[in-house]
Parts: structure tokens; C-alpha cells; sequence
């Protein structure tokens, strides 16, 4: 069991996390999150639980996180520490769109990478917000923006984590097969030194945000690289050779009749064409 005074032990004064709610339990850290940012909570504000009851995925999913084994966080952001999202929509479409949120999640999904790294773990990215240990999901990141007019008022990051094999879901609630930290490393991990090392890293991703950066990170992380995938959203399907990705985080993939195409994040869901069954 963790605690709010071990977890303030290890977070920088000053930095992101010095403002910090801790849970045992909460219904999404996200919904909290987002009601502190409303209500007017600081840039840098986390909210961390033990367990969540109500769980947020992608595309409308729920995430799994029962007390004591998982790492399940998110960060409120505000101008300028959130940095304009290049990658955010643009053109005619982009009201309908803005909760796509490309650029946020990949310097989520980038931090988780560089705090599993700081624990001898290689991690890689399952375009656009999955983060795998030896090809199995590991963690997700599920950033929300709010908007007034043309602006961000503020950005929710969430991300989480799969530390102990108690927090990897069974098959009926996986669409992708899972992993945990732990099991990867094949010993104990703890969750607060984990939480620590993300921050440290997503407070330097959004301090020094550079969209070249983080595309180029994004790029060198990026999991099936050059292997043969499907893409399934918005009603249609893809296949093909997974090139690398777009000017505005898009993924790239080669068709078979050569042709290249860009499919822009959205909800869109990526599998490798030789993956078994979950
Ligand atoms: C995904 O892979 O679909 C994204 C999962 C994001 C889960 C995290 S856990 C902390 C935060 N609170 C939530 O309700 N969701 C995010």
C-alpha cells in the first residue's frame, strides 16, 4: 500500500505533482482531475488512486484498476505548460474533433516509456497511445482537452499502468493481449518510484515542448515498425506496411499497390496482421 506523504517523498518541489490528491479509491482519476481543473486547481495538479471504480479508456472503454497493483494517475495541464498541440485538429472538421488529443497523448505515452527506461525496461509504442512490453500492453494514456472558443483551457493526461500481474485484466475484458511491469522484469516494482520517474519525464517532454521532438521520439518508439498491420476506425479498415508516421502524428501505412496512405489518430485501432488470438 502507497501513501500521499511516500508519494510527495519523491516528487521535486515546484514541479508537476506538488500539488497532489491521492485516493484509495475514486471512480476515474480523470473525472477528478477534470472537476479540480474546473473548479480552478493549478498547472501541475495530479490525482493518483489506488483503485478506480469507474475506469476510463479509449473509444468510450473502461480501464481496469483494482487496489494495490496498478499505477493510475493524471496530470492537469494548463497555457503555457500545456503547449499548443500542433498535432491537435485543424480545418473544418476540428470543432467535432477536439477531443482528439495527438500531441498530449504521445508525450504521455513518451513518458511512461523514459519511466519504465529508468527501470531497465524497453518499452515501445502501439500507435497512437498504447505502451507495450515485449509486444504485450503495458500501459494507456487517455488525454482530454477543454476548450473556450479557439483555446485550451486545460489538458487532462491519464495514464495507466500495469505494475502487478493482479492488474492485468483477464481475457474477457482484453482486446489486446496484456502484460505487467512486474512480470516483464520478473521482480517487484514500486508503483511510487514509477509515478516519480513519469512526471520527471513529462514535466521535461511539456517544459521544452518541440513537436519535431516528440514526433521523432514518437517515430523511434513506434511498435511494428515495418511490419505488415490492420487498422480498423470510423466504419473502415486498412492493411498494410507500417511505414512510420505523418507531419501531424498521423500513422503512415504502405499499401500493397505501393500507394502511401496517412490515417490520422482518431479512434482508430492498430494490430499487428500476425497477432494470434487475445
Ligand atoms: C487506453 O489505453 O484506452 C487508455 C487508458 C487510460 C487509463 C488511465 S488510468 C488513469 C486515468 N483515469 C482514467 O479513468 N483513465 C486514465
Amino acid at each position: 500500500m502507497w501513501s500521499a506523504e511516500r508519494l510527495r517523498s519523491l516528487i521535486p518541489a515546484g514541479g508537476l505533482g506538488e500539488d497532489l490528491y491521492y485516493y484509495p479509491s475514486v471512480g476515474s482519476t480523470n473525472d477528478r482531475a477534470k472537476e479540480l481543473a474546473e473548479a480552478g486547481c493549478p498547472t501541475g495538479t495530479v490525482v493518483v488512486a489506488d483503485e478506480q471504480t469507474a475506469g476510463r479508456g479509449r473509444a468510450g472503454r473502461g480501464w481496469f484498476t483494482p487496489a494495490g497493483a496498478a499505477l493510475a494517475f493524471s496530470v492537469v495541464l494548463r497555457p503555457p505548460e500545456a503547449p499548443a498541440d500542433d498535432l491537435a485538429p485543424s480545418g473544418p472538421r476540428a470543432p467535432a474533433r477536439r477531443g482528439e488529443t495527438a500531441g498530449w497523448t504521445a508525450v504521455g505515452a513518451l513518458s511512461v516509456r523514459d519511466g519504465l527506461a529508468a527501470l531497465g525496461a524497453e518499452a515501445e509504442i502501439k500507435w497512437p497511445n498504447d505502451v507495450l512490453l515485449a509486444r504485450r500492453k503495458a500501459a494507456g494514456v487517455l488525454a482530454e482537452a477543454a476548450w473556450r472558443a479557439d483555446a485550451v483551457t486545460h489538458v487532462v493526461i491519464g495514464i495507466g499502468v500495469n505494475v502487478t500481474p493482479d492488474s492485468v485484466p483477464g481475457p474477457r475484458l482484453l482486446d489486446y493481449p496484456a502484460t505487467c511491469v512486474e512480470t516483464h522484469l520478473g521482480h517487484p516494482v514500486d508503483r511510487a518510484d514509477l509515478l516519480a520517474g513519469i512526471l520527471a519525464s513529462l514535466e521535461r517532454w511539456t517544459a521544452g515542448f518541440r513537436l519535431s521532438a516528440v514526433l521523432a521520439a514518437w517515430e523511434a518508439s513506434l511498435a511494428f515498425r515495418g511490419e505488415s498491420v490492420h487498422v480498423e476506425g470510423e466504419g473502415r479498415a486498412w492493411q498494410g506496411q507500417l511505414s512510420g508516421l505523418g507531419p501531424r502524428g498521423e500513422l503512415r501505412l504502405r499499401l500493397d499497390n505501393g500507394d502511401s496512405l496517412l490515417l490520422p489518430a482518431g479512434v482508430m485501432h492498430l494490430r499487428p496482421v500476425d497477432s494470434g488470438p487475445v
